[in-house]
């Protein structure tokens, strides 16, 4: 990541940072209400088509954001920000990319080496590349239900230092704000 006098990031990073923002959190209450007791059939077969196909959208879009990021310029933070909040501020960045592509990846292995479908990814035809196994499955369930604390404690950080950057005006918040437009 370039570090440049620009005062926003690109309207692409930040239109994607927006909507995977909204799917990730959609998504994982979705994962844990689609495992409930008592559920009616298909209202628990809506709510696992719309985890995984999301899930896979989300590992697509996380994947851009990444080369995207690394190939485009990034406003700097203010010049008084103390380092350990700048260096936090990329530690906890770095590892939300890392635990949402280990999240969306295990999620996906555990689907297919389990011999489940992905609806959307099967109705054009793309290969699982991964082979049934349940033995493979199982470990790909234990890391998804266990990544998903980590995650959820990186996301409250990641808000909590924005909501801070919003409230002290101090010209953060908008380097990722409007989502769309200049
Ligand atoms: C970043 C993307 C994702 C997030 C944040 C996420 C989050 C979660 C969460 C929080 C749970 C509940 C865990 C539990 O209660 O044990 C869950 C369960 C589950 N997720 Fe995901 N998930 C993602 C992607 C995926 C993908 C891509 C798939 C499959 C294509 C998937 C398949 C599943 C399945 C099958 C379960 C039920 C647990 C099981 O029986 O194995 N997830 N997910």
């Amino acid at each position: 990541m370039r570090m440049t006098g620009i005062s926003k990031y690109p309207a692409l990073t930040r239109f994607l940072h927006w909507v995977v923002a909204l799917m990730v959190l959609a998504t994982m209450p979705i994962g844990v209400a689609m495992q409930q007791d008592g559920l009616a059939r298909p209202t628990q077969d809506l709510l696992f088509i719309l985890h995984k196909n999301g899930g896979v959208i989300i590992l697509a879009l996380v994947l851009v954001r990444i080369a995207w990021r690394m190939a485009t310029p990034a406003p700097a933070l203010p010049p008084q920000t103390p380092d350990w909040q700048k260096r936090m501020a990329k530690f906890v960045q770095t590892a939300l990319y890392a635990l949402l592509v280990v999240m969306a990846v295990s999620g996906y292995i555990r689907v297919r080496a389990g011999g489940f479908p992905v609806e959307m990814l099967d109705a054009i035809g793309f290969p699982a590349f991964v082979p049934r196994s349940d033995a493979l499955a199982e470990t790909a369930q234990r890391i998804h239900a266990l990544a998903r604390f980590p995650l959820a404690a990186l996301i409250v950080l990641h808000i909590a230092a924005g909501l801070k950057h919003l409230i002290s005006r101090d010209g953060v918040f908008s380097h990722i704000w409007p989502p769309l437009g200049r």
